[in-house]
């Protein structure tokens, strides 16, 4: 991996407030009397990922631009490290910050590779190594390095959205600013963007502030959330805690009702234990008495073939559907996977897809009572 790109932890987190950003009593009124924010105090720490939701108007993006100063408060102070952006160059400012805003805002005019070496270049980069980290940098964002030579409108929404991304890690800032990344991109694309970024955010501990609508994509990928409320801060808590204990009815709202669900997106599947299942290439597990799961040529899972009382009900083989990744999905994938199967076991597999074993629907009810520490059965 990068080592230049790597975070420096110990120091980071070790230093009070480095790469961290606050908001002291914030307000903002527009020239023409539009009051965006008034009095809004937020700490958003170093090394972690701070979400901002709410609805639209409410001045999630004017917060956001006030850390980079593209806009400036009427009334408080916003400091990165410690130190009052007011009295920060911009430029010396803006270098420890990257920036991602929806629809990547490429140049359309560059290549790729030009477009992310930009700022290492401003920056008196010389060419050559600037393209080589690049290069890298595509890399790590889970680009191919030929897609270097093309230019932006050639590239899907996906693409254009994760070379963005590697575009704000070119400077290695602290600090990455995120307005709705991930707005413009289709459903499929966005959650696979999101799993990128929550494990390169593993590994490089940037100061995330991010900016969203929705508020799955917060709850994922965030270590606190920011709710917004039109002018103000309705709760900034963990994610659980927004879920579990919302502060107030406006909060609650943003769940629509399933709080429930979606905090069974927090919990992983790493301690689910896995009742055995065959790896092999076209073989099949008796998983209960009705029921045995078939593997495709590859070791991956492909159907339910009905067995014992089954046998006679059912019409035949049943399409897997909805596996889920053990260690790397959560709790809200094994469940959905439970739901969806026939025999009420959901599947789990590696990375790859190949089949690892079953899991029953009672062992996914137990890891979520004791979860949340409550075993009454
Ligand atoms: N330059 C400006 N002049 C006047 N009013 C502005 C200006 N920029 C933003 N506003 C107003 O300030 C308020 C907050 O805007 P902001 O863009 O911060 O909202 P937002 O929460 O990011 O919304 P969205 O979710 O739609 O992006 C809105 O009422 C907006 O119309
Ligand atoms: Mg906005």
């Amino acid at each position: 991996m990068l080592s230049s790109l790597k975070a420096p932890a110990t120091e980071t987190r070790g230093r009070k407030n480095s790469g961290g950003v606050e908001f002291h009593a914030v307000s903002k009124t527009f020239p023409d009397g539009t009051r965006a924010l008034h009095d809004i105090s937020i700490h958003c720490p170093a090394g972690e990922a701070t979400v901002f939701v709410g609805p639209s108007g409410c001045g999630k993006t004017t917060a956001l631009r006030m850390i980079n100063k593209m806009i400036l408060p009427t009334g408080g102070s916003v400091t990165v490290n410690g130190t009052d952006v007011a009295s920060m160059a911009t430029t010396e400012l803006r270098r420890q910050i990257g920036y991602v805003i929806q629809n990547a805002g490429l140049f359309p005019h560059k290549r790729v590779i030009d477009n992310v070496a930009l700022i290492p270049r401003l920056l008196g980069e010389a060419k050559s190594p600037a393209r080589e980290r690049a290069a890298e940098l595509l890399k790590l964002v889970g680009l191919p390095a030929e897609l270097g030579r093309k230019y932006p409108h050639q590239l899907s929404g996906g693409q254009q959205q994760r070379v963005g991304v590697a575009r704000a890690l070119a400077a290695d800032p602290p600090i990455l600013l995120m307005d709705e990344p991930f707005s413009a991109v289709d459903p499929i694309v966005r959650r696979d963007l999101q799993y990128h970024l929550k494990s390169l955010q593993a590994e490089l501990k940037k100061t995330i502030i991010m900016v969203t609508h929705d508020l799955d994509e917060a709850v994922f990928l965030a270590d606190q959330v920011v709710v917004f409320r039109p002018g103000g801060i309705a709760q900034v808590d963990t994610p659980d805690r927004i879920l579990t204990t919302p502060a107030d009815s406006y909060v609650e709202g943003f769940t629509k009702g399933n709080a429930g669900i979606k905090w069974l997106s927090l919990l992983p599947t790493a301690g689910l234990t896995l009742e055995a299942a065959s790896s092999e290439p076209g073989s099949s597990t008796q998983v209960s008495a009705n029921w045995i799961l078939q593997n495709d040529a590859n070791g991956r899972p492909q159907s339910w073939i009905p067995a014992g009382s089954a046998a006679s009900n059912a019409a035949g083989p049943i399409p897997v559907r909805s596996p889920f990744v053990h260690g790397t999905d959560m709790l809200n994938a094994a469940l959905n996977s439970a739901v969806l199967s026939p025999s009420g076991k959901a599947i789990a597999t590696d990375p790859q897809g190949h089949t690892r074993g079953v899991v029953d629907s009672r062992e996914i009810h137990l890891a979520v009572m004791t979860a949340k520490g409550r075993i009454d059965e």
